[in-house]
């Protein structure tokens, strides 16, 4: 018997491949599956649906800037007012907010701790011989795709949602508002440039998806690739699309 067992309240020293008594308390499962990578996997790809469900929705609410001042900023404001009178005005925008701030905190923290997990089960990296037979651009380059779209974000609410970046801002005004922050050539080339590194990363994210909720047949490739493209093509041609638009005086 060791030292340490002798102490009272001492835990048993562990040992490596062998069961331990601390081991048998069991978490319950939920806490369990997300400390293993399949659970992670599993939260990172709902989370991921989810934000991929609402970059469509913006979008394609976006897309009203098209029609004119009148019906954009009509759809802004709807956004406000849903289920109201029988909610506070609000209520129901305060409601999804939570969601997608709830859903990006997990989507970030699954991704950091795959992350970690991943570096330590291969200490040494072998750096020299890094070969990229099965991971594509967009796979590598995941990682600092997410963290700018993550920055772009903050910037995109500090512009368009809280006004600090936007020196024209005016409060219910969204139209004019993306006209007036879109209208300088640097702020129109920063969204552009960041809605392609999403379009990048929605591209492997969708892809991803898949693989992580274990479908990984290559029966189905053709349609998570297709899935995947179509997906990433069609919200990124959309959102360069509205920086070009006012650039271009099509929207003014
Ligand atoms: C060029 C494309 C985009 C345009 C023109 C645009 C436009 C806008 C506008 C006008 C608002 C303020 C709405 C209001 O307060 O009434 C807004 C809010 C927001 N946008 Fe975007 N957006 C774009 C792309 C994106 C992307 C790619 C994301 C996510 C990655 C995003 C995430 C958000 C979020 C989270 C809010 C805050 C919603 C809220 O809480 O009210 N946007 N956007």
């Amino acid at each position: 018997m060791t030292q340490a067992t002798e102490r009272p309240g001492a835990e048993a020293p562990k040992v490596k491949g062998h069961h331990n008594p601390s081991d048998a308390k069991a978490k319950p499962w939920p806490v369990e599956f997300m400390s293993t990578a399949v659970g992670k996997k599993w939260i990172m790809a709902i989370s991921g649906i989810a934000l991929m469900g609402f970059v469509f929705a913006h979008m394609f609410g976006n897309l009203k800037i098209y029609l004119g001042p009148t019906d954009y900023n009509d759809y802004a404001h709807s956004l406000r007012t849903l289920l109201h009178p029988i909610f506070p005005n609000g209520f129901l925008l305060w409601l999804m907010r939570l969601g997608l701030i709830a859903m990006f905190l997990i989507h970030i923290g699954s991704a950091i701790s795959l992350t970690r997990m991943n570096q330590t089960s291969r200490p040494v990296k072998y750096q020299s011989q890094r070969r990229y037979l099965a991971a594509d651009f967009a796979a590598r380059t995941m990682r600092w795709t997410g963290w700018i779209v993550f920055f772009y974000l903050i910037y995109h609410l500090a512009d368009l949602t809280w006004g600090w970046a936007n020196p024209d801002f005016v409060y219910g005004d969204a139209y004019g508002n993306v006209v007036a922050s879109f209208e300088r050539w640097y702020i129109a080339l920063f969204y552009i440039v960041a809605n392609l590194l999403l379009g990048i990363h929605l591209y492997h994210g969708g892809w991803s998806i898949f693989q992580s909720l274990g479908v990984n047949s290559p029966r189905y490739n053709g349609i998570r690739r297709g899935f995947a493209v179509t997906f990433a093509v069609i919200v990124t041609i959309a959102n360069v699309s509205f920086p070009l638009a006012v650039q271009f005086g099509i929207v003014s």
